[in-house]
């Protein structure tokens, strides 16, 4: 199955680090954030893999690209475990990739894949936004999507101070457990214009509809063509569905978010975790906390 992962963003909000290093290879602990969100499309059953990149980007096709020379060392130093996670990340899936010519928004560059795609349903994973859970977040959705046979996306509750920062969308009714009828959507809204507080997390199962409406798509929040307001056509044809997808989601928008993201996948393993609380016992205990 196909899945299309934009990552042609600026990442702006972390220079200077993004300056010359896309912000899809931030680590979130010894992995790029991009590689968890390869994997979880490849762990999900979509292992044909379209990624939307930019002139800046050339180092993220270095990580999922063959090292031969690095084979070539490990394997005489016998280094078995290290030579094992290289090929585990070089055999991932089939990776192809497409530059975005102008940065002109999340929907320009979802319609870059049109001719990837083709008719076949497919998934749509933000580059930027990790999903760390057992089944992966994608295919929970595409599960969904096997269901309701139509688009769905996932969705996460927010504080209502960040509903700005999110597509934004209204539930109606739940047609399968945790599965709901999205009857409204919007991007970006303001505080007291939002419907809700359930946000759109980066992972979406998408048709081929889509390309029509983003081809004749209207610029919208940012004077850019975004994804929120062609997905909004499906809710008067077939249908859009949402889902709160299980899993732990870490953002690397800003330094502070990206700190964060590095501590909380961190604390999944148990030896980190006793090391950082350790730490912060030591810190406390002098007074630094
Ligand atoms: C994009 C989407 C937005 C979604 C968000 C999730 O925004 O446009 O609807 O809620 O990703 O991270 P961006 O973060 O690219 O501004």
């Amino acid at each position: 199955m196909k899945a299309v992962i934009p990552a042609a963003g600026l990442g702006t909000r972390l220079l200077p680090i993004t300056k010359s290093q896309p912000k899809e290879m931030m680590p979130i602990l010894n992995k790029p954030a991009i590689q968890y969100v390869v994997e979880e499309a490849s762990y999900g059953g979509f292992d044909q893999i379209l990624i939307i990149t930019n002139r800046n980007k050339k180092v993220m096709e270095d990580h999922f690209d063959r090292n031969l020379e690095l084979r070539e060392l490990l394997t005489k130093k016998g280094e078995e475990e290290a030579l094992k996670k290289l090929i585990k990340i070089e055999e991932l899936a089939d990776i192809y990739y497409l530059r975005q010519k102008e940065q002109k928004g999340l929907g320009d560059a979802v319609l870059c894949s049109e001719a990837y795609v083709g008719n076949e349903a497919f998934a749509v994973l933000l580059g930027d936004d990790i999903i760390i859970s057992d089944i992966p977040a994608v295919k929970q959705l595409w599960e969904a999507h096997l269901k309701v046979k139509a688009p769905v996306i996932a969705l996460e509750e927010v504080p209502e101070d960040h509903v700005e920062r999110y597509g934004i969308v209204e539930l109606g009714e739940e047609v399968e457990a945790g599965v709901f009828k999205i009857t409204k959507i919007v991007e970006k809204p303001k505080k007291e214009d939002a419907p809700s507080r359930m946000a759109v997390m980066g992972r979406y199962i998408l048709d081929h509809d889509i390309f029509t409406w983003l081809r004749s798509g209207k610029t919208g929040h940012g004077g850019e063509l975004q994804l929120t307001d062609s997905l909004a056509n499906y809710i008067d044809t077939k249908g859009l569905y949402g889902m709160p997808v299980k899993g732990l989601r870490v953002d690397i928008g800003s330094v502070g978010d990206w700190l964060k993201a590095n501590l909380q996948v961190a604390l999944l393993n148990p030896e980190l975790k006793e090391k950082i609380t350790r730490y912060l016992d030591e810190l406390k205990a002098e007074g630094r906390l």
